[in-house]
């Protein structure tokens, strides 16, 4: 693997500023973002007003914690455009996630908010190696989802030639690494497995293609697939994490120096963990749900959001900005089966150590009576296994599970192929105990 650490020449000074200097810029900003908020959303006029809280209490950076949560169902209860902080004639770019319920959130974003988006992505791109000159292929979605758009202005802004391919057509995704042999992939690392599959198909050498590095979010993915990918491809592979509502990609981001959990761009957004159940803030280093303020959004200030995410903050590293660990999944994913809390990231954990399996895979929950069950669809990683020994491969991960995560699970090894592939984030639970 090439080595592609950045000069620290070419960082921004904040980048590597001292933590008072941080602290100062985020004092700063976080004031002028409340007084936004309370000043044009009537939404959080009302709700510092309920909770007794004002702009002007806040002095230190940690008076934040006096103020309200913000939730998706706030978001959902303004759509669409109830939650915008300028008038409709500023906004520049309306974003939006599906969501499998409800209405979509709809998020905004004023040219000042799509250009600082475009600095922390590029910012994001040249922590994971990414340099001015490079060629970018871009194969996360286009279109609402912040993915695709994101991480195109991002690639321009650092001065990289983009490839706008967007998901999906995974022949043609080669075809084009192939051809013209861009050095950055920014994927989600599960469509980025189905991009390994299709180069194995064409019979072309995945470690002989161009890519040094690929910037891969969107969905949890562990150390593990990590190291998988890098050795398929022999090439870089680095964490990227953003969620629409805070800004779309580029909130936190990995160097490719150290890989250990990613740096959180402070200077525009600000970070608490809090304990899920009580919403009392945890220390650094203490596991929670990761919770957000922006500090210089204009069009869509959000404070105190509550991501879902779970994750622990931890020192600057690389950088001087504070790190979240790689995420272990969300509130909403964990599966509680017969008191065990189980995430999907700990099954993928125990399957990458399984050789003779592919790493696809999606967990099915079920229930009959009042017992829960689950089953896990893996592939074998060649075509033609015996049953014999599809049925050794699924005992032996049953085993793994059982010892270390704890719960039973019931394996189907399928042929190559068998799972459904996704062009985007990966659907890795279907929940089927409530129509039973
Ligand atoms: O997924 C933005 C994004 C695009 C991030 C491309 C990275 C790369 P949403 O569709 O709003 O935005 O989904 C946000 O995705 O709350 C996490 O649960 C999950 N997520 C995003 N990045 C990561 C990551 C985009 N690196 C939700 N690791 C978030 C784990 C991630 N989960």
């Amino acid at each position: 693997m090439k080595d592609l650490k950045p000069d620290h020449s070419t960082l921004e000074p904040i980048e590597i500023a001292s933590k008072d200097e941080i602290s100062a810029l985020q004092l700063q900003r976080m004031k002028q973002t409340l007084a936004n908020a309370y000043e044009n959303v009537n939404f959080y006029r009302k709700n510092f007003d309920d909770a007794g809280v004002h702009p002007d209490d806040l002095r230190e950076v940690s008076d934040l914690a006096k103020f309200p949560f913000t939730v998706k169902q706030d978001l959902r209860d303004n759509y669409p455009f109830g939650m915008f902080a300028v008038p409709r004639e500023r906004i520049a770019r309306l974003h939006a996630s599906s969501g499998t319920t409800g209405k979509p959130t709809v998020v905004a974003y004023t040219q000042n908010d799509v250009e600082m988006w475009a600095d922390v992505m590029a910012r994001s791109i040249r922590a994971a190696g990414g340099k001015p000159g490079n060629i970018a292929h871009v194969a996360y979605g286009y279109g609402l989802f912040t993915g695709g758009l994101g991480a195109h202005y991002g690639a321009e802004r650092l001065g990289c030639t983009v490839v706008p391919v967007s998901g999906g057509m995974t022949e043609r995704q080669v075809n084009l690494i192939t051809d013209f042999k861009p050095e950055i992939i920014l994927v989600t690392p599960s469509y980025m497995l189905a991009i390994l599959d299709e180069f194995t198909r064409q019979g072309i050498d995945p470690r002989s293609s161009s890519l040094d590095v690929g910037v891969f979010g969107a969905e949890p993915w562990t150390n593990a697939m990590r190291a998988d990918i890098e050795q398929a491809f022999d090439m870089h592979a680095v964490d990227i994490y953003g969620m629409s509502e805070i800004i779309g990609p580029g909130v936190a981001a990995e160097c490719v120096e150290t890989k250990d959990g990613l740096h959180i761009w402070e200077d525009h957004f600000y970070p608490e963990v809090i304990n899920p159940h009580t919403g009392e803030l945890v220390d650094d280093g203490e596991k929670g749900e990761l919770v957000f303020t922006s500090l210089t959004k204009e069009a869509f200030p959000i404070i105190r959001y509550r991501t879902r995410d779970l994750t622990r903050l931890l020192p600057g590293t690389a950088r001087s900005m504070r790190r979240m660990e790689k995420i272990t999944g969300r509130t909403d994913d964990m599966i509680i089966l017969r008191g065990v809390n189980v995430f999907p990231t700990q099954i993928e954990e125990q399957l990458l150590k399984i050789t003779g399996l592919s790493p696809h895979y999606q967990i099915f929950l079920s229930r009959s009576g009042r017992m829960d069950a689950m089953s896990i669809k893996v592939e074998t990683d060649g075509p033609g296994r015996t049953k014999e020994q599809k049925e050794s491969l699924a005992k032996e991960l049953a085993n793994h599970i059982k010892g270390i995560v704890g719960v039973s699970a019931e394996i189907d090894v399928g042929e190559p192929g068998a799972i459904d592939r996704s062009a985007g984030k990966a659907v890795r639970v279907v929940d089927n105990r409530g129509s039973e």
